[in-house]
């Protein structure tokens, strides 16, 4: 049932070209280049009218929504909130006739997602669950449902639900641009082409994962390491500590890097491992100096760079390549050897991948 595999976990990394083909493939019409999303009862009208939205998941889930937050901000200029459920739905929220509510749930079954849920119900909004479990109990109680078509996900790590996750947000984000007319129909077109060129991009990305177990054997009996990276870098940064320590148990904390100096630099020694994401051009060269300034303090620095970039090698030890990509969607692609790299770091310390200490794959009590 492994498919071959070692563990689901690796399974699972590997069917993402095809988890995300599904979740993009039927909402997409390639004759006009725009997306479609029939599976919405309300109208258009009804979801043009929306002036504010709040986004909330828990986990890896969460981070995904930190990824929707910037595109759906970037894209339709509507201010997005994005909380964790535990903290959310004891927070007496603000909401208004023109909120709107996404909950991100892989299982559909987090007690705290689905509590944060039912509260904004009972106050009347609108809620827009994101799942991968059709018959779940988020995706019966929202009004609202956008299915990731990712498959089964049985290791406990998230990974294929991510990645779906992340692309049913750029189809939201998209359709509510083409429905506001926030984006020229050319800027549409430009973003769905690349969106389609990503399931086989994810497969170049595998094919190279060698890199990656590489890299795992030199990290994996560190004490600690620290992930940086800006905007939608730091999101993607955010879900790769959170992975390795999940499945590693190597304390790693991810830091917006211009935060760095604000307290985190204090840790940086020599030959402590950085893994600094630099994907994003209009924070670049602000992002070298974060690496210049860890660099100093003597930190061994993996950095992460679109292909045909030629410049971060020259500030950083060693540079995992991902295929060129429109910035705003190198999240679907940086995180994809982020996943490798706490996989493998996992298998070379000989733990149970699938199945990490303390957790379970649906937490159904708070
Ligand atoms: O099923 P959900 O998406 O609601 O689960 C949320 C989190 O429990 C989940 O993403 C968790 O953080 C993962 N184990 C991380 O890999």
């Amino acid at each position: 049932e492994k498919g071959g595999f070692d563990s689901f976990m690796l399974k699972e990394i590997f069917e993402q070209p095809q988890a995300i083909r599904d979740t993009i493939g039927s909402r997409i019409d390639l004759d006009e280049k725009k997306v479609v999303l029939p599976e919405l009862k309300m109208s258009d009208a009804q979801l043009a009218s929306y002036d504010r939205i709040y986004i909330i998941a828990c986990g890896t889930s969460m981070h995904a929504g930190l990824v929707g937050k910037d595109v759906i901000e970037k894209l339709t200029r509507i201010p997005v909130e994005v909380a964790v459920a535990s903290e959310f739905r004891y927070r007496d929220p603000i909401y208004t006739d023109k909120t709107l509510m996404i909950v991100i749930s892989q299982s559909g079954e987090t007690a705290d997602t689905l509590a944060a849920l039912r509260e904004a119900k009972k106050s009347g909004v609108t809620v827009m669950a994101i799942t991968n479990v059709v018959g779940s109990s988020v995706a019966r109680e929202a009004d609202e449902v956008l299915f990731t078509w990712a498959g089964p996900e049985v290791a406990v790590a998230s990974t294929k639900a991510y990645t779906s996750q992340v692309a049913a947000l750029y189809m939201f984000a998209l359709y509510l641009s083409q429905i506001k007319g926030t984006q020229s129909a050319e800027q549409i077109a430009e973003i769905v082409d690349h969106l389609l060129e990503l399931p086989g991009q994810i497969s170049q990305i595998l094919a190279d994962a060698d890199h990656v177990r590489q890299y795992a054997e030199r990290i994996k009996d560190v004490t600690s390491l620290f992930f940086i990276g800006r905007s939608l870098d730091y999101a993607v940064s955010l879900e790769g500590s959170l992975k390795l320590k999940e499945i590693s148990y190597i304390h790693s904390e991810a830091y917006a890097a211009g935060e760095l100096k604000h307290g985190t630099l204090a840790l940086i020694e020599e030959d402590v491992p950085v893994i600094a994401l630099a994907t994003q051009p209009d924070i670049y060269e602000k992002m070298v100096s974060n690496i210049v300034e860890v660099k100093a303090r003597g930190a061994h620095v993996l950095g992460f760079a679109f292909a045909g970039d030629n410049d971060l090698i020259k500030t950083v030890d060693q540079v995992v390549y991902v295929p060129k990509t429109l910035p705003l969607l190198a999240p679907i692609l940086t995180v994809i050897p982020l996943q490798l790299l706490a996989y493998y770091t996992s298998a070379a310390r000989g733990l149970d991948v699938d199945k990490p200490r303390n957790l379970a794959k649906s937490v159904t009590v708070e």
